[in-house]
């Protein structure tokens, strides 16, 4: 047999209603903050995401997906959404029509990482990036965009991590004391924080591995190297987070695992237990030299993205349950090759009028038929016989009430779309709405 590659996993039919509501959800969110969707190839030129040779991220290090094409072409396939998408922006030149461009995408991304619960090597990303404008204002409605997702999904127990990375000068003046700090315990430093400490100091704050040591925690901080016009960028952040009334907590060591920010970063954290050790649903921050580092013009940008399966999860946890139980209006069993040769014709007219249905094709046994009936969660079983296929009658039976009425074949139609309208208050019609979600 052959099975999925490590670290991906199958959306099966009983799971996928919940993706498409959840992707919808999304969709409406978006229009409300007017982001529009771009839509981008899922492999890029290896460049595009090793633009730096500086660059320390684990993600750029050692978990993309790299290879040559047939003509020898070196490719990536896309570990996450925001490169992609400057990728884009340059070569469309979108900032000519636009001086703002507020974008979203979905879709899957590739890590090459140690698969667990709530991490996997194909995930799939929603992401927004707000590119061209550098107001404070906008890295709050970036975040406030998460901030209704989560609202809108129930999620329970989500808290807002926040810090400022500063601008360059800043960011100077703190790795110049970092690497002053960290230089005295490099005996104690893990391999990948001696290397962090030659190329991009910052990122030790990162380090999962030298967290809970000693000299990790008396650390210089960057709230005290930043210079005025930073700590007054991000005291406009956190006021127009304030007038949203959205929690956030201020956290100094959040540096994020990708290099291309500066001034905000932040995390949107679960803090269920179940939810096990992967509990960041999604982050972000600002990038204002991406675009340039790719060859654009000098670009602010800021923007976020969320992990999918991990919403999902954080909403199952939360007891929410994102879509209702599917059904379907009407079955068909039939008894005999002729009445299931009607059966289906009856269906197609049920059909263009907006009813879904479904018959039986494996020619079971009548029990077995009624079974599937009931599986299907069909609001009305039909049962056509050869008796009464030759008198072009019916039986109808109403699952609801269990009331059965024997009618003309060609009154189906009618007699559905009458039993919905009567019961609008009722169960049934709630049922004839949420059919299409
Ligand atoms: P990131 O933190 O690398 O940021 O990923 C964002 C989210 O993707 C994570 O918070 C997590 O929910 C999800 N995620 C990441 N890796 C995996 C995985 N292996 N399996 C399942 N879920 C995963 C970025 O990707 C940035 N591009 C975000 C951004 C957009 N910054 C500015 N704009």
């Amino acid at each position: 047999m052959i099975t999925k590659p490590k670290g991906t996993y199958d959306i099966l039919p009983n799971e996928s209603k919940k993706w498409a509501k959840l992707e919808d959800t999304i969709r409406k969110i978006c229009n409300l903050y007017n982001y529009k969707e771009i839509r981008t190839p899922i492999f890029e030129s290896f460049d595009v995401f090793h633009r730096d040779i500086n660059d320390t991220s684990d993600m750029v290090t050692k978990e993309t997906y790299d290879f040559l094409d047939r003509s020898e072409r070196k490719i990536t396939l896309r570990p996450e959404g925001t490169a992609g998408v400057a990728r884009s922006f340059i070569e469309n030149k979108l900032y000519v029509e636009n001086p703002v461009n507020k974008l979203f995408y979905m879709g899957p991304m590739f890590r090459y990482e140690r698969p667990q619960k709530g991490r996997n090597r194909q995930f799939n990303q929603f992401g927004v990036e707000a590119i061209g404008s550098s107001s404070p204002l906008i890295d709050a409605e970036v975040i406030a965009l998460g901030a209704s997702l989560i609202r809108a999904l129930g999620l329970k127990d989500v808290k807002v991590k926040i810090n400022t990375l500063g601008d360059e000068e800043s960011r100077k003046n703190y790795k110049d004391v970092l690497v002053n700090h960290f230089s005295k315990y490099k005996d104690d430093l893990c391999p990948d924080c001696l290397n962090r400490l030659e190329k991009n100091p910052l990122r030790i704050l990162d380090c999962k591995v030298d967290r809970d040591k000693d000299f990790f925690k008396s650390a210089p901080k960057i709230n005290d190297y930043l210079n005025q016009e930073s700590k007054d960028r991000f005291n406009k952040v956190l006021s127009a987070l304030d007038d949203l009334e959205i929690n956030y907590e201020l956290d100094s060591n959040l540096v994020r695992g990708l290099d291309y920010y500066s001034h905000t970063v932040f995390e949107l954290e679960v803090n269920v237990k179940e939810f096990g050790a992967q509990n960041v649903i999604g982050a972000g921050g600002r990038y204002d030299n991406l675009i340039s580092d790719l060859g654009g013009p000098k670009t602010s940008a800021v923007g976020m993205a969320f992990g999918l399966e991990r919403l999902l999860l954080a909403t199952d946890l939360s007891g929410k349950k994102l879509v209702k139980d599917s059904f379907i209006h009407a079955y068909f069993i039939s008894l005999g090759e002729e009445a299931s040769k009607m059966s289906l014709k009856l269906m197609n007219v049920l059909r263009i009028g907006g009813l879904s249905c479904e018959m039986d094709y494996t020619s079971g046994s009548l029990k077995s038929q009624f079974k599937k009936a009931d599986n299907n969660n069909a609001l009305f079983t039909l049962i056509l016989g050869e008796n009464e296929l030759k008198e072009f009658k019916i039986n109808i039976k109403n699952n609801q009430t269990d009331e059965q009425e024997t009618i003309g074949i060609y009154d189906v139609y009618p007699y559905i779309i009458n039993k919905l309208n009567q019961n609008s208050a009722c169960q049934m019609c709630n049922k004839k709405e949420n059919n299409n979600e």
